[in-house]
């Protein structure tokens, strides 16, 4: 009979530093809601480092205070795994401003470990794309541009055999 294939996906997360200190207890919510934790770093990142893992907002009027808090302590980078992970670390986290999340969504994440709307507790990709790119910034190589390679020929392979 007919199957549903759920794929597997991945996304990267960082737990900022304003929260990195309770990363335990972050991380058992993760993985509470169903996330598996694939790989972990924590890491002190420089101004250059964090420059570039946020160019895309360069220039923009938050960019410095951005860098320097994301540069004022250690981040937990965790790269998660689950069926739509891009979509689902997003609404976990919640909005990007602490004080939206606490309004419209009391449960998430940012709701409950941010405290203002650049001390947001975590970050999340916003698409494939963002995701191969920071995977690759954390944890070294086309991790996901990989995964994905082989998804797509797997069915391929297996039809030749
Ligand atoms: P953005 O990519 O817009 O949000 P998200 O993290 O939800 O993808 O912004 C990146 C980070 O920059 C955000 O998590 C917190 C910070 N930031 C500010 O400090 N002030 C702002 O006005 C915005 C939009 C973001
Ligand atoms: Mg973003």
């Amino acid at each position: 009979g007919a199957s549903l294939v759920r794929t597997n996906e991945r996304t990267l997360a960082m737990i900022k530093p304003c929260t990195s200190g309770r990363a335990a207890e972050v991380i058992a919510e993760i993985e509470a809601a169903g996330f598996v934790v694939c790989a972990k770093k924590e890491h002190q990142m420089s101004v250059p480092q964090a420059s570039e893992f946020y160019a895309e907002h360069d220039g923009k009027e938050f960019f410095k205070g951005l860098v320097d808090f994301m540069t004022s302590g250690p981040v937990v980078a965790l790269l998660l795994e689950k069926p739509n992970a891009i979509k689902e670390w997003r609404a976990l986290m919640g909005p990007t401003a602490t004080s939206k999340a606490k309004e419209e969504a009391p449960d998430s994440l940012r709701a409950k470990y941010g405290t203002d709307n650049t001390k947001n507790a975590t970050h999340g990709s916003d698409s494939f794309v963002s995701a191969a790119r920071e995977a690759a910034f954390w944890f070294g190589g086309p991790v996901l541009a990989a995964e994905k390679t082989l998804a797509m020929i797997k069915p391929i392979v297996s039809e030749l055999n």
